[in-house]
C-alpha cells in the first residue's frame, strides 16, 4: 500500500473584465498582429478596481470544495501560490482560510515562485500529505498580475492577465506504488538564482519600499524557458521509465504559445495533446496551470487514468513539473 496524493476536484475564477489586444493598442504602441503572432494571446481577464487576489482565490477554492462535496472544515492546509499578495503580510492564504470557514483548523501559507508557483505549491502539499502530516489540502494559484504591470512598457504589459485556480488534494492509499496508480506520481522542482535579474519586479519592502513593476529580458527568458521546460519533462518521465508518447495531456504554464510549441516539438508530441488557454487568459503566472486544468476537466478532455504532465518556468529562475495519473 502506497500513500499517494490525489487531485479530487478543481475550481477556477476569471474576473469579468476582458481586455483584448485592440484595447491594449489604445494604451501602448502595439498591435493585435504583433501580440498574437509573438505570443498567441488574443485577450486576457483583468481584475476590477479593488478586486483582490484573496477574493479571486476564494472563488476558485469554493468552487473546488463544492465540486468535491466538502467544506472548509474538511481542509487541513492551504498552500497558495501568488506573486501578488493582498498585503506584504499577512499571507493571502490566511484570508482565504477565514473566507472558507476553516476557523482555526489547520494552517495556511503563501508560496512565492512566480510562474512556477502552482507546481511548487502542489509539490509542497504532496509532500505534507505523503509524510502523513495532513490528509487533505487546498492548493491555489491566484494572481492580480495587472497590479505589477507598467502600462507604458509594451514589452511586458501585453503579456499578463489575472485569475485564480484551485485544486483539492487528498490522501489515497489504494495504490501499489506503480505509475498506473491514480494521483501525483512525482514532482520535480528547480531554481537558479543567478538569473534572477532577467525577470523581476523593481520594488519590494526591503529595497524601495514600493510594490514595483515587472521587468524582463524577454528573449533570454524565452531561451531559458524552452530549455528548462524540455529538461524537466524528461526528468519527470525518467523516474517511471515513461516516454513522451505516454503523456495524454501536457498542461504547461501558459506564458507564450511559441514556448509551448517548442516544448511540444522537442517532445514530438501531437499538438492535440496539449491544453492551451494562453489565447484567452494570457500569462496568469501561478494561476495558469490550475486554470487550464479546470478548463480541460470541465470540457471532458481529461478522463480517469489519463497521464498528465504539468510543467512551468518563472522568475528566479524557478521551474518544475508534476506527473499526475488522473
Ligand atoms: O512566465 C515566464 C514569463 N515570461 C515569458 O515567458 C516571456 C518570454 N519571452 C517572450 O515571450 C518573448 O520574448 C516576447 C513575446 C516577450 C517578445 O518576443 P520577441 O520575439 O523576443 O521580440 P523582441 O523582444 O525581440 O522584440 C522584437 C521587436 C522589437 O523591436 P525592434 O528592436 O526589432 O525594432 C521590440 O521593440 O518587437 C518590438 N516590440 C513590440 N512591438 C509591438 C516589443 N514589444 C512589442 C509590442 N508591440 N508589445
Amino acid at each position: 500500500m502506497t500513500r499517494r496524493t490525489r487531485i479530487i476536484s478543481c475550481g477556477s475564477y476569471l474576473p469579468a473584465g476582458i481586455m483584448t489586444n485592440e484595447d491594449i493598442a489604445k494604451v501602448v504602441n502595439t498591435s493585435n498582429e504583433w501580440i498574437e503572432q509573438r505570443t498567441g494571446i488574443k485577450s486576457r481577464h483583468i481584475a476590477a478596481q479593488g478586486e483582490t487576489t484573496s477574493e479571486m482565490a476564494t472563488h476558485a477554492a469554493r468552487q473546488a470544495l463544492a465540486k468535491a462535496g466538502l467544506t472548509g472544515l474538511d481542509i487541513d492546509a492551504i498552500f497558495l501560490a501568488t506573486t501578488t499578495p493582498d498585503q506584504t503580510f499577512p499571507a493571502t492564504a490566511v484570508t482565504v482560510q477565514d473566507n472558507i470557514g476553516m476557523g482555526d483548523h489547520g494552517f495556511a501559507l503563501d508560496l512565492q515562485a512566480v510562474c512556477s508557483g502552482f507546481i511548487y505549491a502542489l509539490a509542497t502539499a504532496d509532500n505534507f500529505v505523503k509524510s502523513g502530516q495532513i490528509g487533505r489540502a487546498l492548493v491555489i494559484g491566484a494572481e492580480r498580475f495587472s497590479s505589477l504591470l507598467d502600462w507604458t512598457d509594451r514589452t511586458t504589459c501585453v503579456l499578463f492577465g489575472d485569475g485564480a485556480g484551485a485544486v483539492v488534494v487528498e490522501v489515497d492509499e489504494t495504490g501499489t506504488g506503480s505509475a498506473k496508480d491514480r494521483g501525483i506520481l512525482s514532482t520535480h522542482l528547480h531554481s537558479e538564482g543567478a538569473h534572477r535579474s532577467l525577470l523581476y519586479v523593481d520594488g519590494g519592502p526591503s529595497t524601495t519600499q514600493t510594490v514595483g513593476h515587472v521587468r524582463m529580458n524577454g528573449k533570454e527568458v524565452f531561451r531559458h524557458a524552452v530549455t528548462r521546460m524540455g529538461e524537466v519533462v524528461h526528468e519527470a518521465l525518467a523516474q517511471y521509465h515513461l516516454k513522451p508518447e505516454d503523456i495524454r495531456w501536457l498542461i504547461p504554464h501558459q506564458a507564450n504559445q511559441r514556448i509551448i510549441d517548442s516544448t511540444v516539438a522537442k517532445l514530438q508530441l501531437p499538438p492535440d495533446r496539449v491544453v492551451m488557454t494562453v489565447s484567452q487568459h494570457g500569462n496568469t503566472s501561478a494561476a495558469s496551470i490550475p486554470l487550464a486544468l479546470t478548463v480541460a476537466i470541465e470540457d471532458g478532455r481529461i478522463q480517469r487514468d489519463d497521464l498528465l504532465l504539468l510543467e512551468a518556468m518563472g522568475g528566479g529562475f524557478t521551474w518544475g513539473a508534476a506527473l499526475v495519473r488522473w
